[in-house]
């Protein structure tokens, strides 16, 4: 047997963790159950030290190696969505209007395997690489990674390399996907307010009227798409929410928009902001409002860079029994690419569609996961501990 195998007791272990935090879905910022559940795992195993997060939730540990290798960060993230599950299982959530529709429990309990891997190869004497183990909070909403970085990560742990995983409903069970490039799109989400100045209806020409310029507004950001963008490259900008008025015979005083821009590249991403900042800039102006945007944060695209490509494929190839395969990257974002931009990182999608069964997609009402793939997860994540800086220390 590889060392690396999980082992069907460790199997069973993790799946009754996965079952348990499915049931006990939390939201973003409020893994405070989460978070003792799994400290409470890691800390009945042997040689595994918890460090401080600086943060509310989520939990930071490590795993010394032997002092004859380098610094390996595993990545998970532990939280859930606001979304009533539909999937009838007995593992249902019990917290009404919350769901694990990511697969996060999956990417946790998958780490706390590759745990239960990592301290079973220190007893023996065979860890080289120290291991940091993150879980994550609040990755919905790209908040989470941020926070940890600014309450000192990277000062507790020094590693050499980082690895994150995702599951991924359209592909076969435990089959792992490498792909080497952008995998992931940079995001910026935004509000945008269009001012005008409110009065009677019938007397259009005393007022400004904010709904007519946010409908220049909404018309206009789409040309940054269509003709503002390499047709080559793929960005997608969306207004997902828009409010503004009331009652009928008045005109609004204010319209407020949320949208989000995405692209599989940084360049085309900050392309697209200056752009919207110029078309709300300038329509505002031609139509006598004012105008404000407010940024969020750049998460910038999951890039797996090629130095990495090598020390990746030694992991896949460690860990996977169900086969490697590729896959078009998607414009879904990830904080996990926050990490990736002060070390080498690689971000790896496990299959976990039930053979047989249709692709139900992450964030839906039915979304679940063959769980049998957490083998694949786990081991993948200890071999990349074990391995994953290997092609970099002999580059
Ligand atoms: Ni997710």
């Amino acid at each position: 047997m590889d060392i690396m195998t999980l082992l069907p007791e460790e199997f069973e272990q993790i799946l009754l963790i996965k079952r348990d935090l499915h049931m006990h879905p939390e939201l973003s910022k409020a893994e405070h159950r989460t978070t003792g559940v799994i400290r409470a795992f890691l800390e009945q195993l042997p040689c595994v030290e918890l460090l401080k997060t600086g943060t509310p939730t989520g939990v930071l540990a490590r795993i010394p190696g032997d002092g004859s290798g380098t610094e390996i960060a595993l990545r998970a993230d532990i939280d859930a969505l606001s979304q009533a599950e539909q999937y009838e299982s007995p593992w249902k959530s019990r917290n009404e209007g919350v769901m694990h529709a990511c697969g996060h429990d999956f990417h946790t309990a998958s780490l706390l395997g590759a745990a239960l891997i990592l301290t079973r190869l220190k007893a023996q004497g065979r860890l080289k690489n120290t291991v940091d183990l993150i879980f994550q909070p609040a990755e919905e909403g790209t908040t989470g990674a941020r926070a940890l970085i600014d309450a000192g990560l990277f000062e507790r742990i020094h590693p050499r390399a980082i690895f994150g995983i995702h599951n991924w409903p359209s592909i076969e069970s435990g089959k792992i996907v490498l792909h080497e490039g952008s995998l992931m799109a940079a995001k910026r989400n935004m509000t945008i307010r269009i001012k005008g100045r409110g009065g009677h209806g019938s007397m259009p020409h005393l007022n400004v009227d904010p709904i007519v310029c946010a409908a220049a507004v909404i018309q206009s950001l789409q040309t940054i798409v269509s003709r503002n963008t390499d047709p080559l490259e793929s960005v997608v900008l969306s207004i997902g929410r828009i409010e503004g008025g009331s009652p009928v015979n008045r005109v609004a005083d204010q319209v407020e928009m949320m949208a989000t821009i995405r692209s599989l590249s940084n360049e085309a991403l900050e392309r697209g902001i200056s752009r919207t900042e110029a078309i709300v800039g300038n329509t505002a102006a031609a139509y006598e409002c004012d105008w404000e945007i407010i940024w969020e944060e750049r998460i910038p695209a999951v890039r797996n860079l090629p130095e990495m490509a090598e020390s990746a494929k030694l992991a896949a190839d460690a860990a996977a029994s169900c086969g490697i395969t590729d896959a078009q990257p998607s414009l879904a974002s990830e904080d996990f690419a926050l990490y990736g931009q002060g070390i080498p990182s690689w971000f790896f999608w496990v299959g976990s569609r039930t053979k047989g069964e249709g692709v139900e997609e992450l964030h839906r009402p039915k979304f679940h996961t063959d769980d049998q793939a957490m083998r694949q997860a786990a081991q993948l994540y200890a071999a990349a501990a074990m391995l994953g800086a290997e092609a970099l220390i002999h580059a």
